[in-house]
């Protein structure tokens, strides 16, 4: 199978013409941009044993050389596809409007109700249905492949604080703003463009050196203690409950305080964000590489989930 292949049929008017869709009828929110997908996915495939990284290999197609991130935006390019659009409302979750919590049973569902059609639902649903990888090729109901590409891209989603936003205003997507001198919106700040001020200010407009900073921050840096407590999870419908509660804990906090329409963000709003950024994308890799140990190893911990 390669990449282009699944990919669907490309031509040099798909982007045009995916981009005109994604205006007409897409809400904007695409999830950390492809800057945060990859980071997220990267430090994840570091962290799995040998077992995992085998049914990683194993389910990737070939060009892309075992390498995990290079397909971990896949979910944002299909997800206005006609054989997609079912993916649509999993990338997200709306939560009533200055409520601050997440509630499972109210909040994750897509806008005509149905249940667990959210970011914290197809976790769930994606992690089960890998748990099935090793009973082998013979009657598989799913494609692993998409699974473990959904799964890689929505762990980085949950992690998104503004994924996890008001229902109001489409997780900040609404709120029109300036970041430093460009249009924005408030959504897209936490999506790409923090991500991309930190890269040019501080690392060079290298990815690989942001990284290593991150990597190196909770290997033995400032997060290395509560890395065992990211990773906690007895079972994955209270772990994704909790994840995406710190999401909007996290907008609420940090993501819509202070915001109005039409203002603009630029030092002070990136000096106290960038961090909380950076650690959200270091928590998604360490949670992501979790459940992939936990799904494809031998080892009997880990944690129940419904198959
Ligand atoms: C699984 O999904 C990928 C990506 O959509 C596709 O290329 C591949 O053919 C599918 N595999 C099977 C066995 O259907
Ligand atoms: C789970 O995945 C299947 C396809 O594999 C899909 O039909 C279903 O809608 C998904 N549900 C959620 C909550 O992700
Ligand atoms: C890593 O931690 C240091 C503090 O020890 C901090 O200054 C730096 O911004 C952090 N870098 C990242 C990418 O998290």
């Amino acid at each position: 199978m390669g990449k282009l292949e699944m990919l669907g049929r490309w031509s040099p008017f798909w982007p045009v013409f995916l981009l005109g869709f994604a205006l007409l009828i897409g809400r904007g929110a695409q999830g950390w941009s492809k800057e945060g997908h990859i980071m997220t996915c990267r430090i994840a495939q570091d962290l799995l044993g040998s077992e995992a990284s085998e049914a990683v290999r194993n389910l990737l197609p070939h060009d892309v050389n075992g390498d995990l991130s290079a397909l971990c935006t896949w979910p944002d390019q299909i997800r206005h596809w006609y054989k997609y659009r079912w993916t649509s409302p999993l990338h997200f979750i709306d939560t009533p409007d200055n409520d601050c919590t997440f509630g499972y049973q109210r909040d994750c569902h897509d806008q005509h109700g149905a249940e667990d059609m959210c970011v914290a639902g197809a976790i769930q649903n994606f992690t089960s249905q890998l748990l099935h990888y090793r009973e082998g090729s013979a009657d598989r109901r799913y494609n692993m492949t998409e699974a473990l590409l959904f799964l890689s891209h929505f762990m980085g989603d949950i992690h998104q604080p503004m994924h996890v936003g008001f229902t109001s205003d489409e997780g900040g997507n609404t709120i029109n703003l300036r970041w430093f001198r460009r249009k924005s919106n408030l959504h897209h700040v936490w999506d790409r463009d923090i991500i991309l001020s930190a890269l040019s200010d501080y690392y060079e407009k290298d990815m690989d050196l942001l990284l290593e900073a991150i990597q190196g921050n909770f290997t033995d840096g400032i997060w290395s203690s509560d890395v065992t407590s990211w990773e906690h999870c007895d079972d994955i419908h209270s772990c994704v409950t909790k994840w995406a509660g710190e999401s909007i804990n996290i907008a609420c906090k940090w993501g819509y305080k202070g915001v109005e329409a039409g203002t603009t963000l630029s030092d002070d709003y990136f000096d106290s964000r960038m961090s909380i950024v950076m650690k959200r994308i270091a928590q998604g890799g360490v949670r992501l590489a979790m459940i992939l140990n936990s799904v494809f190893g031998d080892t009997d911990e880990g944690f129940a989930a419904a198959t």
